[in-house]
């Protein structure tokens, strides 16, 4: 695992992956279709496959691992999908919240019984500093540049101060996972990206951590 500090800069990530890395599938389907055409599509196959459920709580747990949210916390799911995530952050009790752009995910997630609702993670239809945590676990690849630019605001809107968020996302190159730090860092957020499998382009996964600073912290950084 690789982590470093994250402060807008390209930082030493360029020292353990080799600098200007693209992924080589050309062929993936966040930049075929969208999200809701995609997944009302596929959605079906998605939320019954052991495999995937699998490798999502893997994921998770991971996310939680870093996140280091006090037990209890309230979480939002961006992009909750059928609510893989949401077993998890249940199993390890916190209260968690989904949204998702798609009725058909949705159907599943609701199904199981999480308190899901259809949003748009551009959008959130949620009051200021509602949430103490937020996950989201391979959604963002779904965005274009502006819509992320768009979701790191509103997840600055939705944390509480002193909240932390964990982003998990497949980013096509090395440009755009800086690109997508850099919108978070802007939206207001401190974050740093830890990278496990860093070498190996199949196996690795990229989480961005963002916190929101702590009024205290805030007003400290005026002074
Ligand atoms: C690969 S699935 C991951 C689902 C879930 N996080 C999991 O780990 O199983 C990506 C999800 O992101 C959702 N999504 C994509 N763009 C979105 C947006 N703008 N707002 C909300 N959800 C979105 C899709 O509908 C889909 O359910």
């Amino acid at each position: 695992m690789v982590h470093y500090n994250w402060f807008g800069g390209r930082s030493t990530i360029s020292v353990v992956i080799e600098m200007g890395w693209e992924v080589k599938n050309k062929n993936r389907p966040e930049d075929k279709t969208n999200a809701e055409e995609y997944f009302e599509k596929y959605g079906e196959d998605y939320a019954k496959s052991n495999a995937i459920r699998n490798i999502q709580h893997k994921i998770t747990l991971r996310a939680i691992e870093l996140a280091q949210w006090p037990k209890g916390a309230r979480i939002l799911d961006l992009g909750c999908g059928s609510g893989f995530s949401m077993e998890v952050l249940d199993s390890k009790g916190y209260k968690s919240v989904g949204i998702d752009i798609s009725d058909k995910m949705l159907q599943f997630a609701k199904e199981s019984g999480f308190d899901v609702r259809k949003a748009d993670a551009r959008e959130l239809p949620f009051e200021d500093e509602s949430f103490d945590g937020i996950l989201s676990i391979s959604m963002l690849q779904w965005l274009g540049k502006k819509d992320v630019e768009k979701v790191a605001l509103e997840c600055y809107r939705v944390l509480k101060q002193g909240g932390t968020g964990i982003i998990q996302f497949y980013p096509r190159s090395e440009d755009e996972m800086i690109r997508v730090g850099r919108a978070f860092v802007k939206a207001g957020f401190t974050g740093e990206f830890a990278i496990d499998n860093p070498k190996n382009a199949r196996k690795r996964k990229i989480y961005l951590i963002v916190r929101k600073a702590t009024k205290k912290e805030s007003e400290g950084d005026k002074s």
